[in-house]
């Protein structure tokens, strides 16, 4: 494939991340909505509608439509099966998080992609804005030294009670639907869990609806909050022994940051984000598919995998098994 191909894109999901990615889409360059298929016909046809792409008539047929990538927007039931038939279809995959629901489920997942040669990326958001890259650059021109401890939160308490965060049929819950960001920032900074000790509780529902976190890493220490039943959506903090970083609320859609320095010195950056943020990612995943790239060296494979380790750490110390785990 030429620098300048354009990748033709599908998406099986039609809800609503699946509007912004389609939103963001017009964002990026050199890259076009194909086909798309929904399990409802009536919000595909409107998706279709206002965004563009012929609505398969099934998913079989979607993947047979002459895309290139497939993007899963369902909920996380469903990801593993998606993306393992995407990839034996010659597809390359761009998955919402969570991944999957459990490092079994995204161990096949992975070995599917490497079977089939083809790019699997996680759809984490924050590392390819550009206020998270800019961030990273200062870092590097003007250290702070190594980062050791990540302090970082999200509860939302006006969720819906009829929203998927609650529905334990399609393996929601905080940690799953909220702290799999949070656990992105750990070990993004710090890297792999080595431990991870949870408190937290079930709802009536049978999800996690709040869980505290403390993971020690290979190179620090991380506390994590995620929550359905506080409200509670702070900066996330970054400490490093020449000085720490503030990322300004929400920190997961990132456009704000405050480096204080231990001399004193106080950088702010301020970074604004176009086209509802998922654009970034988009590109970034159209670039490696040009390249013949099949992982992504921002959001590496072993990165996914550290990060539901410690969601399937955290949710077997609150006894949350999902049916057939
Ligand atoms: N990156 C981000 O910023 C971000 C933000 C929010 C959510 N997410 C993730 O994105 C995913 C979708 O969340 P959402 O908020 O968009 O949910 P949503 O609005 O409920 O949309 C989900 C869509 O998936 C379809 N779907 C669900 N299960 C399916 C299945 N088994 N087979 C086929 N279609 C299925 C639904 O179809 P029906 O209408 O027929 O049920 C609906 O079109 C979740 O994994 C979530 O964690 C990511």
């Amino acid at each position: 494939m030429n620098d300048t191909a354009v990748i033709h894109w599908g998406i099986v999901g039609t809800g609503r991340i699946a509007r912004r990615f389609a939103q963001g889409l017009a964002h990026v360059p050199a890259a076009q909505l194909t086909a798309l298929w929904s399990r409802r016909p009536e919000p595909a046809a409107a998706f279709a509608e206002e965004y563009g792409g012929s609505v398969c008539a099934g998913f079989e047929a979607l993947l047979a439509s002459g895309i290139d990538a497939l993007y899963i927007a369902t909920l996380q039931d469903s990801h593993v099966d998606y993306a393992i038939a995407a990839l034996e279809a010659g597809l390359h995959v761009l998955c919402e998080k969570p991944a999957t629901i459990n490092a079994a489920q995204l161990e096949r997942v992975l070995a599917a992609a490497r079977q089939a040669q083809r790019l699997f990326m996680e759809a984490m958001k924050p590392p390819f804005y550009p206020l998270y890259e800019a961030l990273r650059a200062h870092l590097a021109a003007d250290p702070i030294g190594e980062i050791g401890l990540v302090r970082a939160g999200c509860s939302a308490a006006n969720v819906p009670p009829d929203h998927p965060s609650f529905s334990f049929e399609h393996a929601g819950g905080a940690l799953l639907d909220i702290g799999i960001y949070e656990m992105f920032l750990a070990v993004d900074w710090l890297g792999a869990p080595l431990e991870v000790q949870t408190l937290g509780r079930l709802g009536a529902t049978g999800v996690d609806t709040f869980a505290s976190l403390n993971s020690q890493h290979e190179r620090g220490i991380a506390q994590l909050f995620c929550g359905l039943d506080l409200y509670g959506k702070g900066d996330a903090l970054l400490l490093a022994p020449g000085g720490h970083v503030t990322i300004h609320e929400n920190w997961w859609n990132p456009a704000r940051a405050t480096i204080r320095y231990g001399d004193g010195r106080v950088v702010e950056l301020d970074v604004p984000f176009e086209g509802g943020g998922l654009n970034y990612e988009t590109a970034h995943f159209c670039e490696l598919i040009r390249a013949g790239q099949l992982e992504s060296p921002v959001m590496p494979h072993a990165k996914s995998l550290q990060m539901i380790a410690m969601a399937d750490a955290a949710r077997a110390a609150l006894g949350l098994r999902f049916a057939g785990e």
